[in-house]
């Protein structure tokens, strides 16, 4: 099957915008084209990208080293020969480079713009430096009982500022704004998630947490929840910055919520002066939550590893001691029971 040294050539079979043209941010809806593939994937699943460097960039670097990008090159890792642009384009991670006092630089990690801007490396040598492009992961998000040929994705295009210029993700990047829809093919395989997944008993209540793009896999499970008829109860917590502009599929669950289908809270946290977050309002809901623990709910975790799973951990532990009249170290320990038993499944990046 398809893997990250066989990919499988995809087309992006459309490309929208999640965020309103005057949100702080830019996040996508991909729909992948996986038709005659026989591509197979589970929700919870991740899929493997294959990016393609910024050309710009690549230009630049060709050009500050004087050299055509035709030069050969070859690759030790994958014993194949390259054009110099090629392997830029797709082999290397050209974002920082580490060396050891190669072209007798002192420091150990630099941008490579800047070291080819004062050192001239022969392309070979350079290339024999540089780290492999690695694939970036996206988890699907949507289901093939739903949309058997497609693929669905929820990307945030990373951007920040370097030096007062504007730089981009390069996953991120290519897939929503350098690949061309339809033409750009998109090196993918699928990374199976071997714990999260849906419960085997259908009459299992899920409570999803997810803010951001960590919305995306829930989108997925719960299409496979109407799709296959799960009478399980489906509660699902969604976060961003503004409600006008970053409530991603907001028309989806709104209607699904009306339909009786979910349970939804939301958290917009620039909407008032304090920051509201996925973790407060499950903190209002703390008597409701505790209630759905005690029927055996499933608790899954999505989104930004850094500061909201360690917050919603706390604000789950405060909880149980709260309404399970628990100290705050058995409170603690009851969460690890969870965890234990996969009862609370995280899958956060
Ligand atoms: C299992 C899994 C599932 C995932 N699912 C999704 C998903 O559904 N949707 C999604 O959008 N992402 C998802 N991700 C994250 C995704 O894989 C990438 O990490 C993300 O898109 C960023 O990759 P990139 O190549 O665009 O950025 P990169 O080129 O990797 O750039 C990121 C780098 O840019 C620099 N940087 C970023 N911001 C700043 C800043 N403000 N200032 C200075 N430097 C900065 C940092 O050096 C950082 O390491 C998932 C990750 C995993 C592991
Ligand atoms: N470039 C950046 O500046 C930046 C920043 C964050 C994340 N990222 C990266 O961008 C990618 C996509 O991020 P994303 O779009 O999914 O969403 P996100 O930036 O993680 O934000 C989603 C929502 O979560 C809120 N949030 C912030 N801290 C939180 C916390 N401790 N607990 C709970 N919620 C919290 C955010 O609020 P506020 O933003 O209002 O605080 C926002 O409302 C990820 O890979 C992430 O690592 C980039």
């Amino acid at each position: 099957m398809y893997s990250r040294t066989n990919p499988y050539q995809a087309l992006i079979k459309e490309r929208r915008l999640l965020t309103a043209p005057s949100s702080t941010k830019k996040t996508y809806h991909l729909s992948i084209d996986i038709s005659g593939s026989n591509i197979d994937f589970q929700v919870g699943d991740s899929i493997g990208v294959l990016p393609t460097n910024h050309p710009q960039t690549v230009e630049q670097i060709i050009q500050k080293l004087d050299s055509t990008g035709d030069e050969e090159i070859f690759c030790q890792r994958t014993h194949a020969t390259y054009s110099f642009r090629n392997f830029l384009l797709h082999r290397a991670n050209i974002g920082r480079v580490s060396f050891h006092k190669l072209f007798d630089v002192e420091k150990t990690s630099l941008p490579l713009l800047d070291l080819v801007q004062h050192h001239k490396p022969h392309p070979s040598e350079l290339c024999k430096i540089l780290l492999p492009l690695m694939p970036r992961f996206y988890s699907i998000a949507s289901s093939r009982k739903m949309f058997p040929d497609e693929i669905h994705l929820t990307v945030a295009h990373v951007s920040y500022l370097i030096n007062g210029q504007m730089a981009h993700g390069v996953g991120s990047h290519f897939l929503c704004e350098q690949a061309m829809v339809e033409s750009t093919p998109i090196p993918i395989y699928v990374q199976p998630s071997n714990h999260f997944s849906l419960p085997s008993d259908p009459s299992s209540p899920i409570i999803l947490i997810g803010p951001g793009t960590g919305i995306a896999p829930f989108r997925a499970f719960i299409q496979e929840r109407l799709a296959t008829k799960a009478e399980g109860l489906n509660w699902i917590f969604f976060g961003e910055r503004n409600r006008a502009t970053d409530f991603y599929y907001g028309d989806y669950w709104l209607d699904l919520e009306k339909q009786g289908r979910i349970r939804l809270d939301l958290a917009f946290s620039r909407d008032q002066e304090e920051k509201k977050y996925v973790q407060h309002k499950m903190l209002e809901q703390k008597k409701s939550l505790w209630d759905w623990i005690q029927k055996g709910a499933l608790i899954y975790i999505c989104g930004d590893a850094q500061k909201m799973a360690k917050d919603v951990d706390a604000a789950l532990q405060q909880i149980v001691h709260l309404e399970g009249n628990m100290n705050e170290e058995d409170a603690r320990k009851f969460i690890k029971q969870l965890r234990l038993e996969k009862r609370i499944l995280l899958d956060v990046y």
